[in-house]
């Protein structure tokens, strides 16, 4: 049993006087201790959604839930707020993209990292001040006991992300939650961020759910990967299985559409044209086919299970856990480039 295991979820909002918008729907994923999962789409795709459903931070009203979210055998979804609160931040900490407005503007650093120690932990101040002196240290910012007198704007914004990492490690939690930590920070520190995460998946086994829209850094630093499309999941592996042979068009799509070292400056990007608001209801058939170049009049009745690609491109043989969710998968073909 993996330490946060998701069981078709799903996650719908209510509108008044038109159908639900179903942001996530029947949604499957495993993450194990000192392991790293990517949860990988376009921005709409549920990804966010799914997060905040693991932490208890939905909205209360106009939304309704269903499924199962497993943590250390814990159903979370069946949970009160104080027992949810209780294992967000101790148990399960939360990265979020935007480490300025994740932080309070008007409180010093220090309070901010010793407020999770006080509730979770009751440590005493100057305990807490020595506890956060260490974390700064520890993601790697330079005089901390002097920044924690700081205040967020006087940090750069990489040095911030740092301070929120610190955050969510303050409490030594099992599982980490990053949605997009690194979209808002330039190349260079984007890299020592990943670094700091796989650091601390590495020496702490920490479990490590890793939400992003670039491929560049499941390549970088996942084990395994989920790719979602509005709402649903249409392909998963594990990493080099998945980069080496993705089945899903789209899948293929995001791949062909990365950036690689040995491409021409000036070659063009290869976007997947169009956009995920075009999608059909998945009622419908694949909620891509209106993108995808090899769709047929099969995609558009009814929805394909997710099902065993059949490939298995590292070890060889039928890959149970390599799946996708595609009745015109991409040929096999040989993309050395892309392994990871
Ligand atoms: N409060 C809300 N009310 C209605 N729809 C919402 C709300 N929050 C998110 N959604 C819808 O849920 C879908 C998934 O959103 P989100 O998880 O934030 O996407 P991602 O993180 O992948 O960019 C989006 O299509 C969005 O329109
Ligand atoms: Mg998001």
């Amino acid at each position: 049993m993996a330490l946060l295991e998701i069981r078709d979820l799903r996650i719908s909002f209510m509108r008044r006087g038109r159908p639900p918008v179903r942001a996530v729907d029947g949604l499957d994923l495993d993450v194990d201790g000192g392991q790293t999962v990517g949860l990988v789409g376009e921005s709409g795709c549920g990804k966010s959604i799914t997060s905040l459903s693991v932490l208890g931070l939905l909205p209360k009203r106009g939304v309704e839930v269903s499924g199962s979210i497993r943590y250390d055998g814990i159903e979370l979804l069946s949970l009160n707020d104080d027992a949810r609160r209780s294992i967000r931040g101790r148990e399960i900490s939360m990265i979020f993209q935007d480490p300025m407005t994740s932080l309070n503007p008007v409180v010093r650093i220090g309070v901010q990292i010793t407020e999770p120690l006080r509730r979770h932990k009751g440590m005493t101040k100057g305990a807490a001040m020595d506890a956060a002196e260490r974390l700064l240290r520890r993601v790697g910012i330079p005089a901390p006991r002097q920044r924690l007198g700081e205040f967020p704007h006087q940090l750069s914004g990489g040095m911030r992300q740092r301070v929120l990492i610190a955050i969510a490690l303050a409490c030594g939690p099992r599982m980490l939650i990053a949605d997009e930590p690194t979209t808002a920070l330039d190349v260079t520190v984007q890299a020592q961020i990943l670094d700091l995460l796989k650091e601390q998946v590495v020496e702490s086994g920490t479990a490590l759910m890793m939400i992003t829209h670039d491929m560049g850094v499941v390549a970088e630093l996942c084990d395994h990967v989920t790719v979602m499309y509005a709402g649903r999941a249409v392909e998963a592996g594990n990493v080099r299985d998945l980069f080496a042979h993705p089945t899903h068009r789209y899948t293929a799509g995001l791949l062909a559409a990365m950036p690689r070292l040995e491409t021409p400056r000036d070659a063009p990007l290869n976007p997947i044209p169009g956009s995920a608001d075009q999608k059909l209801p998945w009622d419908d058939g694949c909620a891509f086919m209106p993108r995808c170049a090899a769709a047929t009049a099969a995609c558009g009745r009814g929805l394909p299970p997710m099902q065993s690609t059949g490939w298995n491109a590292v070890g060889g043989g039928l890959d149970e856990e390599h799946l996708h969710r595609c009745l015109n998968p991409a040929p096999a073909l040989a993309k050395k480039a892309m392994t990871p």
